[in-house]
This record gives structure tokens, sequence and C-alpha cells, in this order.
């Protein structure tokens, strides 16, 4: 301790290579953070989705309670497990298991295994903005869980160097990634490039696979600019990188989310040409909605470049996403009352509401659907679970017109 103190003074006239200081202090904080993880962020191995009520379960399913526990009562699919009381809880594994079964067994015209057919097209929803702490990764991590929960093939893409997507499902980037295992691996443009249905890992929720991040990813914003003068002509451009790794794997997945970085570069403008839709999220304060005017004229200015050059910025929507809004606080709303007038049906009726128990599930690194619903009050629990709930339906219904369902 002393010592830490003694170097940490300056000493008059002497100078300390900045090099030599950050070393010692990255590796004192790698060492303390590897002890500290097993503690606080719980390892993959141990990471789990809670099991549903039948209320729950009937909903996500999209049967009524009654007919749900017909098929249970029967042992016709799935295996809910039984409380003391009676009560049934489903696993994701059930309500899948049941889905199935309901498409192969009921002479009904609705699918309830809702994977894509025909010509409906991937969706990839690119979730963005340039301010850092808008909720962009809290939004693709519950988005992204929830539509498993409903049943899609779902692949979480982090484009995000800090990796904090990788990290709230149970990977550290420190530790858990190594060279090569991000999407960068797919999107490099030497000849280490490697397929990306290699690099893809699979998560602790059913139908959810995971692309994870590390800061290797910021390779790709330093090697953009050297490929964009030499590149050879069989090269793909930046921005097509992305969308080819995608297409490759397009047959195993419905939806791709993308945890964006909070910044414009090429990983960014990427993820916009890569993108069927974009979520733009925003707090809705001044600062806030100033910096997205910022980001939203630099991104129109360098899509006009893409453009030119040949890039996709045809989308099937873009929609700006409240988040961590209190609707007690007067000027927020007025906020989102200006940014409705506005944009009009482009702002996303449902907003995120802010919530001690998003909060509280974000510093152990878990979601929502992951803690024990008794670590908080029940409405502080039940109210956030509610709005995160609208928020997703409201772009699962956005995603199933895009596919001509609705
Ligand atoms: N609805 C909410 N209620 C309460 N806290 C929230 C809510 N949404 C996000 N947060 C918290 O706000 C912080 C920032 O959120 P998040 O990491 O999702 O933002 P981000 O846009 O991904 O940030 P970055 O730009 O650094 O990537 C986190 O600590 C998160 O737990
Ligand atoms: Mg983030």
């Amino acid at each position: 301790m002393e010592a830490a103190v003694e170097q940490a003074q300056l000493r008059s006239g002497e100078q300390d290579d900045i090099r030599d200081v950050i070393a010692a202090d990255t590796d004192q904080l790698t060492k303390r953070l590897r002890a500290h993880r097993l503690e606080l962020f719980p390892p993959t191995a141990s990471k789990t989705i809670r099991r549903f009520s039948a209320a729950e379960a009937a909903k996500l399913i999209g049967v009524n309670d009654g007919y749900l526990r017909q098929i249970s009562q029967e042992g016709r699919a799935g295996d809910p497990e039984v409380s003391n009381t009676g009560r049934r809880f489903y696993s994701l594994d059930d309500m899948n298991a049941i889905r199935a079964y309901l498409d192969t067994n009921m002479r009904s015209k609705r699918r309830y295994v809702p994977h894509r057919i025909g010509s409906e097209h991937l969706q990839v929803i690119s979730v963005m903005n340039f301010k850092g702490g808008s909720g962009k990764t809290t939004t693709s991590t519950h988005l992204a869980q929830y539509l498993a929960f409903r049943g899609y093939r779902v692949l979480a893409v982090d484009l995000d160097p800090q990796a904090s997507l990788s990290a709230m499902f149970g990977q550290q980037p420190e530790f858990d990634v190594g060279p090569n295992e991000t999407i960068y691996g797919a999107i490099r443009y030497d000849e280490e490039r490697r397929a990306l249905s290699d690099i893809i890992r699979p998560t602790y929720v059913s139908g959810l696979d995971l692309v994870p991040g590390n800061l290797e990813l910021m390779e790709f914003e330093h090697e953009t600019p050297k490929a964009l003068t030499g590149r050879g002509a069989e090269d793909l451009m930046f921005f097509a990188r992305l969308s080819s790794a995608f297409e490759s794997v397009a047959d195993r997945y419905d939806i791709i989310v993308i945890d964006c970085p909070p910044q414009l570069g090429f990983l960014t403008l990427s993820a916009i040409c890569a993108a069927t839709s974009v979520l733009l999220t925003v707090h809705p304060q001044m600062l806030d909605v100033m910096s997205m005017n910022q980001f939203l004229i630099m991104m129109r200015e360098l899509l006009d470049v893409v453009a030119r050059a040949g890039g996709n910025t045809k989308h099937d929507w873009l929609r700006y996403l409240v988040t961590r809004y209190e609707p007690g606080d007067g000027p927020q709303t007025q906020m989102v009352g200006f940014m409705r007038s506005m944009f009009g049906q482009r702002v996303l009726t449902h907003p995120m509401v802010k919530s001690t128990a998003i909060a509280d599930a974000g510093i152990t690194k878990q979601t929502l659907y992951e803690v024990d619903r008794q670590q908080f009050t029940r409405s502080t629990y039940d109210r956030a679970i509610e709005a995160l709930d609208m928020v997703n339906s409201e772009i699962e219904v956005l995603v199933q017109r895009a596919w001509g369902r609705v």
C-alpha cells in the first residue's frame, strides 16, 4: 500500500513513462477483476433463465391458460415443474416443445413455431446511438432474450469493443473471448478471416446464440482506412462485409440483434448497412437529444458516401425508443412530447421506464429474466417486466409486419 502511494506521488523533475504506469495498473486491475468475477458475475454454466409461470408461458406461446393446463395435464408436450401448491412452471424448452406439438397435431392455420418461411427475410436489428449509456446494451440483451422466449431463432452480436453485451451473457471479454473469436474474425481483411459459423457460440438460452466482442473489434476501425486505399478489386467494401457474414448463417436464424458501440465509426456504419431495421435508443433529456441530433447529421452524411459506393441504405423500419424514462419528471415528459411531435409514429408507443430492478440486475450482469424476482419488491419487478414486454412486443410486431404477417 505504502509503495503504491509513494509511486503515485509526484517526484519533482522526473517523468514516468505512461506505458509503465498503465501496464502496472492494468496488471493489478486484471488480477483483481479475475478474483472478483466469480463472486460478482455468475459464470456461464451457472447462468440460467428462470422458469415461467403458467400465465406467462400461455402468453408467450399464444394460447389461453386453460388450454395450456389441458395439454400439460394430459402430458402431451413439455414437462413443467409442479410446485407443492400445484402451480406449474415452464422452461423455455417446455414452451418450445409445446409449440412444436401444437403445429404438428393441431389442424389450425396458425403456426406456433414462428420461424420464418418462404420469402420472409432475415431480420437484422441494429441498436445504436452515439450517446454512452443511452440503454443500447440493456435494450439489445432483453430484446434478444424476449425474442428467443417467443420461439424465434436469434443471434445476438456484440459490436462494441467494450463488450458489455457479452458480459451480460456471462462472457467476460478479457477472459472468455480469445483472438479471432469476435465478429472481427469474420469481417477482417487478411487471410486469417474465418467463417462466422465457427465463431458463433450457443448461450444458456435455447434458440439464442452469441457472437461475443472484445477489444479486438477496434482492429476493424484501424484496418478499414488502410483497406480503403490498398483494396484489391475482389475485396468486399467495408460496409458489405458484415452483411456478407450474416448471409453465410442466415438459414439458421430468424432475427439478428446487434449491440453497437457508442460511436459512429466503421463498425456502426457496417451495422447500419447490414441492418434491415434500426433502433435508436434515446434518454429523453436535452443533452442526450442534442447529441442524437449530431449523430443523425453525421450518419446522414456518411450514408450518402456509402450509398454512392453501392452500400445498402434501404430499411424496413427505423424507430426511436425512449429509455430510462421517469414519467414523473416534467422535463423528460416534455422532451418525449417534443420527440413525438417531430417524429410521430417513429417514436415507439411504449417507452422503457427507469427501474431500480433493471439497474440492480445490471450490476451483477443479469437481465430481468435471470434475477430472482424475490430479490425485489414484487411491484417494482412486475412493473419493469411489464414495460419490457410492451416494448419488446411492439418491436416484434414491426418484425412481423416486415415479413407481411400482420
Ligand atoms: N430502464 C432502465 N432503468 C434503470 N437503469 C437502466 C435502464 N436501462 C439501462 N439502465 C442502466 O443504465 C446504464 C447504461 O445502460 P446500457 O449499458 O444499456 O447503455 P449503453 O447505451 O449500452 O451504454 P454504452 O454506450 O456505454 O454502450 C446501465 O448501468 C444500465 O443498467
Ligand atoms: Mg452498451
